[in-house]
């Protein structure tokens, strides 16, 4: 068990299908019951990937736009006559790629920083500009690693000696490059020998907690305990928690910090019992264009994330009469499974398994839902933002402002 056992989010290489460049990624939809990997050979499909969260986590949809815009310059454009024409193609692509989801601004980041460079070298041909897109993108997983490393060192002095840190959502490996931001201060302390434990959150409505932030940390050999998110003030109250340290999805200038739900309400809970309240983010997530957190845009999510459950598994035969009845059932590739009650569910054969996908309603139907992704903490809550450029305190428009001086932090979203 070692953090290395943690598989690679996303990554860019040849498809044997096609012989052309792809962007591979685990299905974090279906994490850790399913561990399907997802081939896009069109930047629309990593698109769809981003909607459907089989990649998720801000610093990760950074890298995902990228490789997105990348593969259409590398994929779609062999009938592009001239590189204006791509470039105002490539403008639109930039822009649906950067709408795919409202709250992280790194995604923003990602599908600008490759429009920029792609403009800031228009005077070089087709065939080199898209090899500099594959590049810049390429380069984006290693400095994400690197930069989460830097964070996780930043952060990881910041924590007491057996140190109990409680965590929301998954700011792990799975929401980066690699390694993690909120995990990767945990990965690093646990490294340190300074990890007493860590309090999971299970993060309601999808669960990053339970599924992802858990798997993490079991490969990691970190010792760690799963609740459901009604649980932290009472293990709070209770005197077991050091520190709380969670990612961030955009950071406004005066430091309000947009994160998964729930986690302002943790940050309330910290003031209250005197817990320091961390926020673990790249540069690239501070967006300094937003004075403060009331404009940030809150993605609201389908209603069925509140109303039910969804889950993934395998199923197992146990005799040949089975394997032949599912066999059968699943010849046209998929059995839609008949459940009363609007449960759903679905077996599809993919080579000689049966994956399962599945709904299982919990809430009467036609309960009107509210069904925010994120909420904003206010920087009067949040103890300090650890960067990678160091740690910003209050006052934080300032520190924020130094600290992202030179790093291509979103200044203006063109
Ligand atoms: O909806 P998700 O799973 O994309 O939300 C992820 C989070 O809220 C993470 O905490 C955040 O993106 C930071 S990831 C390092």
């Amino acid at each position: 068990m070692a953090i290395t056992d943690i598989p690679q989010t996303l990554w860019w290489a040849d498809d044997p299908a096609t012989g052309r460049p792809a962007v591979y990624m685990v299905d974090q939809s279906r994490l850790p019951l399913a561990g399907d990997v997802l081939v896009c050979n069109a930047y629309s499909g990593v698109c769809a990937a981003i909607q459907g969260m089989a990649v998720r986590g801000a610093p990760a949809l950074g890298v995902a736009a990228a490789m997105a815009v990348a593969l259409w310059a590398v994929n779609e454009t062999d009938d592009a006559t001239s590189v204006e024409a791509f470039l105002t193609k490539l403008d639109e692509v930039a822009d649906e790629v950067a709408a795919t989801r409202p709250t992280a601004v790194n995604l923003a980041w990602g599908a600008e920083r490759m429009r920029a460079l792609a403009h800031d070298n228009a005077d070089v041909s087709l065939p080199e500009l898209r090899e500099l897109m594959v590049a810049e993108a390429l380069a984006m997983v290693d400095e994400d690693e690197a930069r989460n490393r830097r964070i996780g060192a930043f952060g990881a002095a910041l924590l007491p000696q057996d140190a109990r840190v409680l965590t929301h959502c998954n700011a792990g490996s799975l929401a980066t490059a690699y390694f993690g931001t909120a995990l990767g201060v945990i990965f690093t302390a646990h490294e340190q020998g300074k990890i007493g434990g860590v309090w999971v959150d299970e993060t309601r409505p999808v669960l990053q907690g339970a599924r992802l932030t858990a798997w993490e940390l079991r490969m990691a050999g970190v010792p760690f305990r799963l609740i459901t998110d009604n649980m932290a003030a009472s293990v709070m109250r209770s005197g077991w928690v050091d520190a709380v340290i969670v990612g961030a999805d955009r950071i406004a200038a005066n430091g309000d910090t947009a994160n998964k739900i729930g986690t302002y309400g943790l940050a309330v809970l910290c003031k209250e019992h005197g817990v320091p309240f961390y926020v673990a983010a790249p540069t690239s997530t501070i967006d300094l264009t937003l004075p403060n957190g009331d404009d940030i845009v809150i993605e609201e999510r389908d209603p069925r994330e509140v109303t039910g459950i969804s889950f993934s598994g395998v199923i197992e035969p146990h005799t040949p009469a089975e394997t032949t009845a599912l066999d059968a059932l699943t010849r046209e590739g998929t059995w839609v499974v008949p459940i009363a009650k609007g449960h759903a569910m679905e077996v599809t054969r993919k080579g000689g398994a049966y994956q399962v996908d599945g709904w299982a309603r919990v809430a009467p139907p036609n309960v009107e839902v509210y069904n925010p992704a994120f909420d904003v903490t206010p920087a009067a809550f949040i103890t300090a933002i650890i960067t990678e450029n160091g740690v910003a305190t209050a006052d934080f428009a300032a520190s924020l402002a130094a600290l992202c001086e030179g790093t291509g932090a979103i200044h203006e979203i063109g």
